[in-house]
């Protein structure tokens, strides 16, 4: 075995950047709580960690920004790269191996087998970024299988890609459990996020309108369906519209949170439900969500 993948008790994790290391490394590590990441750590990957930590004798980042996944339009090469200081993060949360193959490591030669999320990753995201979850899937299911953990741990902001990630390992039987993590947020409301690295002052002040719209929506839900709070959130949307910058909103729907198939206004829904959002600011592009009783 490298030296480097000798078992560590703690400080500096181990960098494993092969499968064959990965595999030296594995049997030496307990049960191993997974967080699947593509880097750019910030808060909400340091939440994940520390859940990650009460689910498994070790936790593993992997560090991936991963080609599959983003459209031939968006922001793959100018994804934020940060290796030295997500491996700092990695070390202050107590990560005990960081797994950051390269593209050819994780795809040796062109995927020609992909995971299909079925009709729940055509709908929201998967409508506004064609291919997204077949590319997000695809490498999630490629690092479980690297990896082996027990658990996997996702932020709850990525309600979607949560929710089909969950009815992956459920259909075709992985055998790992998956555990969500609440979203955090700023102290202004907004969701932590790599991509707000990218807002402007000025774009951020407009992006606070997504929080905005769905806390609008929380306090008018009262049991009586989707219509007040999807009016609430809809009013605060149409304000941040004509604001300089301007919010420009790709949809805001309320769905069954396992299926996510949409609960349309003027519907009797009751119960639990997901209210997500995309919009654009300037360049940038940022998903929330908010899990509402109706
Ligand atoms: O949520 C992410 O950062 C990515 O989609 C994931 C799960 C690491 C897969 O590349």
């Amino acid at each position: 075995m490298d030296s480097r993948n000798e078992p560590r008790t703690g400080g500096v994790p181990t960098i494993v950047e092969t499968r064959r290391e990965l595999a030296e490394l594995r049997p030496h590590l307990g049960t191993v709580a997974l967080v699947p990441t593509m880097g750019a750590l910030h808060e909400g990957h340091r939440s994940l960690f520390r859940l990650a930590a009460e689910h498994a004798d070790t936790v593993v980042a992997s560090i991936f920004v991963n080609p599959l996944q983003f459209g031939p339009n968006e922001d793959y090469e100018r994804y934020p790269r940060t290796f030295d200081a997500d491996l700092e993060v990695c070390a202050a949360e107590g990560v005990r191996a960081v797994f950051a193959p390269s593209t050819a490591e994780m795809y040796p030669a062109p995927q020609v087998v992909t995971v299909n999320p079925g009709p729940m990753g055509g709908v929201l995201e998967g409508e506004f970024r064609p291919g997204f979850f077949d590319g997000v899937l695809t490498v999630v299911a490629k690092l479980l299988n690297m990896v082996r953990p027990d658990t996997a741990v996702f932020g709850e902001k990525d309600a979607q890609q949560l929710a089909l990630v969950r009815r992956m390992v459920r259909d075709l039987a992985l055998p790992v459990r998956i555990v969500g993590a609440p979203t955090l947020r700023d102290p202004d409301g907004l969701a932590v996020s790599s991509r707000n690295v990218y807002l402007s002052p000025a774009e951020r002040t407009t992006a606070l309108a997504l929080s905005a719209a769905l806390f609008a929506a929380r306090d008018a839900a009262d049991g009586g369906g989707p219509d007040r709070p999807l009016a609430a959130a809809r009013t605060v949307l149409r304000e941040a519209e004509t604001a300089d910058p301007p919010l420009h909103v790709d949809y805001l729907t309320l769905v069954d949170p396992d299926t996510f198939a949409e609960i349309p206004g003027g519907s009797a829904h009751g119960g639990a439900a997901i209210l997500a959002v995309a919009a654009r600011v300037g360049a940038t592009r940022l998903i929330d969500n908010i899990h509402l009783v109706l």
